[in-house]
C-alpha cells in the first residue's frame, strides 16, 4: 500500500465522523451504534438516509448540504474513498454527514427496525455474471427491509442496463411499488436537483456518452422476494 494511503488510513482512525467495523467485529452481532445513530453518532434526532457503496461520498455530501434537517451516512468498504468525503465534511463543518466503513453484506448489524428513512444505491457494481451479488438482489432487499421505515424509498442510479432491467423485472414480478423510473435520466430531463448530483463514477460514464438509468421504489411488505426468471 502507498505511503499516502497509509497516512490517510491512520488519519481516518481519529475522524469523529467515520465508523469502521470489519466482519470480525460485527458478524452476526449488533454493532454498539445499532439503534443509536441519531443520539450517539449524529447527536440529534432526524431522519436517517443511507448511501450504500458511496465511494467518495458525493451523494452523501451534496444531500447533506441540500437537506440540513436530515442525517446522511455513506457506506463503503474502501477506506481511501471514504476518506475524501469524510475529510470534506470535517473541513466544511458538515455535521449531518457521516461515513461507515464496512461490507454491505454486514449492514443488518448496524441498524434496527425502522431506523432508516431512505436508501440511495449510487452506481453499484452491476455484477453482470453474479446476479445474487447485485445490491438489488432479494438477499439485499431483505436486509434493507429489516431497517427501512414503512414507505421508505430506495433510489438506484446506474449506467448498467443489465442492472436496470433486472431491478425493474424483480420489482414488477414481486409487485413492489415503483414510483419512478427512466433509462435516460438526463435525456428525458429532470428538474429535480437531487437527481442532478453527479458522482465520481457517474461523471466518467457521462463522458463515455452512456445514458444514466434511475429507479425509485419501495420494498414494503414481508413476503418472499423472488429473483427474476431471466437473470
Ligand atoms: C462503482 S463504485 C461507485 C462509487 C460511488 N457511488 C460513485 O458513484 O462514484 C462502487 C462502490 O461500491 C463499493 N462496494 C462494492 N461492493 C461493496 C460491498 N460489498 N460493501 C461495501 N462497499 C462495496 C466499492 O468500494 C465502490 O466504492
Amino acid at each position: 500500500m502507498g505511503k499516502k494511503k497509509l497516512l490517510r488510513f491512520a488519519e481516518m482512525r481519529d475522524f469523529d465522523n467515520v465508523v469502521q467495523a470489519g466482519a470480525d467485529q460485527v458478524y452476526g452481532e449488533r454493532h454498539p451504534l445499532c439503534g443509536k445513530w441519531a443520539e450517539t453518532f449524529f447527536r440529534r434526532s432526524r431522519p436517517l438516509v443511507l448511501e450504500l457503496g458511496c465511494g467518495k461520498g458525493e451523494y452523501t455530501i451534496e444531500l447533506a448540504k441540500m437537506m440540513p434537517g436530515k442525517n446522511f451516512l455513506g457506506v463503503d468498504i474502501k477506506g481511501a474513498r471514504i476518506w475524501k468525503g469524510a475529510r470534506y465534511a470535517l473541513d466544511n463543518n458538515l455535521k449531518n454527514a457521516g461515513f461507515l466503513r464496512t461490507r454491505i453484506e454486514l449492514i443488518s448489524s448496524f441498524f434496527e427496525r425502522d431506523e432508516v428513512d431512505e436508501i440511495w444505491l449510487t452506481f453499484p457494481d452491476p455484477q453482470v455474471k453474479k446476479a445474487q451479488k447485485r445490491l438489488t438482489a432479494p438477499q439485499f432487499l431483505y436486509r434493507y427491509r429489516g431497517f427501512l421505515k414503512p414507505g421508505g424509498l430506495v433510489h438506484l442510479k446506474t449506467d448498467s442496463t443489465v442492472l436496470y432491467q433486472y431491478t425493474l423485472s424483480l420489482l414488477e414480478g414481486n409487485r413492489l411499488e415503483i414510483t419512478d423510473h427512466t433509462d435516460d435520466l438526463y435525456g428525458t430531463g429532470t428538474g429535480d436537483p437531487v437527481l442532478n448530483i453527479r458522482t465520481y463514477y457517474e461523471k466518467q460514464f457521462l463522458k463515455q456518452g452512456k445514458p444514466i438509468c434511475y429507479i425509485k421504489f419501495r420494498i414494503d411488505g414481508n413476503g418472499l422476494i423472488n429473483a427474476p426468471d431471466d437473470q
